[in-house]
């Protein structure tokens, strides 16, 4: 039988009085007179961006809405496990033994044996002390700084990082100084100017995953060590690839293990799943797992993907395979554009922005490439700096070198008809 007090309450919720509809119904499309303007400017700027369904899993042939079959040149998916046979039998398997899910964050009854042994194995994989997971990388910057860092603390932030790293550090009471991107005699600055602080943090992505470019980790370990200063990098765009061994950007420079603090993702090229990660210090990691906020607040990472990165730190720690494949693909890509005139940003790293200028040209690029079954996207303001609208191709260990060859055909015809190359 139904209470008063429920019956009541059903009233409420179920036989709101006219006026109540009419209130919501007004609000609302004030609230849309307010948004209208602002959808329409982003419009007319040409840096609509719009999401194209994919009807197949992430791979290099993928179909998208009408059932298209395209060549992808725009996931992260950098060493090609993201459907990758032993990754997805490994992830069917955690299914069936551990589960969908958790429905509990880590420290009341979220933590299976697997969420251990990936820590573990991502501690190995950094040789590092310890290791804490995270639902994504972005929860991981969100978390670090206001964990580690007080109002008696500095953090020295390169201009360009991700926007992950600046909502993290906008969360922390420490000063904040911004150097200039890459500007290694700025940075000095202000680690000068922030030499009173208790504890100096210098922040910074180890590849800028819109340009392909590398932060330069020697003369910045260099500045640390003059000035007692810690260093974090966020290695999403080269853990498991970039490095002799895939270790990183680190790796990279030959200064394997000297940053104090990396954040990096499962999200990519470790099985493109999700997930995220902060491995350093013991005493960090356990500090992190007693007060950041989005390990604390957040659900556990399902089983399946948990087994998702397992799988793939064993697929790589066994065989360079991978990334020696990303590489000379890179290669190839990098030096066919070049020779046909196009403009290429980075450093050698499987990001390759084509750089092209204006916004609509990059879009009006990029569908014109999808005509030709090359999946690529256009990337402009606010997501770059305006003016500098670019094409980012992103290599894959997984591409053939036909499928490299028919995208640098794609885009010199394209390029001639749009006369961006002659
Ligand atoms: C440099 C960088 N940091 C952090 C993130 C966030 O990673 P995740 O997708 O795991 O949240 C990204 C993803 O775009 C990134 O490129």
């Amino acid at each position: 039988m139904i209470s008063f007090i429920q019956s009541y309450n059903m009233r409420i919720i179920f036989k709101q009085p006219p006026w109540a509809k009419c209130h919501l119904r007004s609000s609302m499309s004030s609230l849309a007179a307010v948004l209208q303007p602002e959808l329409e400017s982003i419009k007319s700027a040409g840096t609509w961006k719009s999401e194209r369904v994919i009807t197949s899993p992430q791979s290099m042939k993928i179909r998208v809405g009408n059932g298209k079959e395209v060549l992808n040149f725009c996931a992260n998916n950098y060493l090609g496990l993201s459907n990758n046979e032993e990754v997805v039998a490994a992830a069917k398997l955690a299914l069936d033994k551990y589960g969908a899910g958790l429905s509990s964050v880590r420290f009341i009854c979220g933590t299976q044996e697997i969420h251990k042994e990936l820590e573990d194995k991502l501690s190995a994989f950094h040789k590092r002390q310890d290791t804490i997971l995270y639902a994504s990388c972005f929860d991981a910057n969100a978390g670090i700084f206001e964990t580690l860092l007080t109002a008696d603390d500095a953090v020295i932030s390169d201009e360009l990082n991700h926007a992950s790293i600046i909502d993290g550090i906008r969360l922390c009471k420490a000063t904040r100084y911004r150097y200039k991107h890459r500007d290694m005699a700025d940075l000095e600055e202000k680690l000068k100017q922030s030499a009173s602080s208790r504890l100096k943090l210098i922040a910074t992505d180890g590849i800028f995953s819109m340009d392909g470019t590398v932060a330069p980790l020697p003369k910045i370990t260099e500045l640390a060590k003059k000035y007692n200063a810690l260093t974090f990098v966020d290695d999403c765009h080269a853990t498991g690839f970039f490095g002799k061994t895939g270790r990183g950007t680190e790796e990279y420079f030959d200064l394997l293990p000297s940053i104090d603090i990396i954040n990096s993702t499962l999200g990519k090229a470790l099985g493109g799943a999700a997930g995220g990660y902060t491995t350093g210090p013991k005493e960090l990691v356990d500090l992190l797992r007693q007060r950041s906020r989005p390990y604390l607040f957040s659900n556990s990472l399902p089983p399946p993907v948990v087994a998702t990165g397992i799988k793939v730190l064993d697929l790589i720690s066994d065989s360079t395979k991978f990334l020696e494949r990303v590489s000379s693909n890179t290669e190839h890509f990098r030096s066919a554009m070049t020779s046909a005139g196009f403009t290429l940003s980075g450093d050698g790293h499987p990001i390759c922005p084509v750089m092209l200028g204006d916004a609509k040209l990059a879009s009006a690029f990029a569908e014109r490439m999808l005509n030709k079954g090359i999946y690529v996207i256009g990337f402009s303001y606010p997501v770059v700096p305006k003016g500098k609208a670019r094409i980012r191709v992103q290599i894959s260990a997984a591409h053939t070198t036909e499928d490299i060859e028919r995208a640098v055909d794609a885009f010199i015809q394209i390029g001639k008809e749009l006369k961006v190359i002659s």
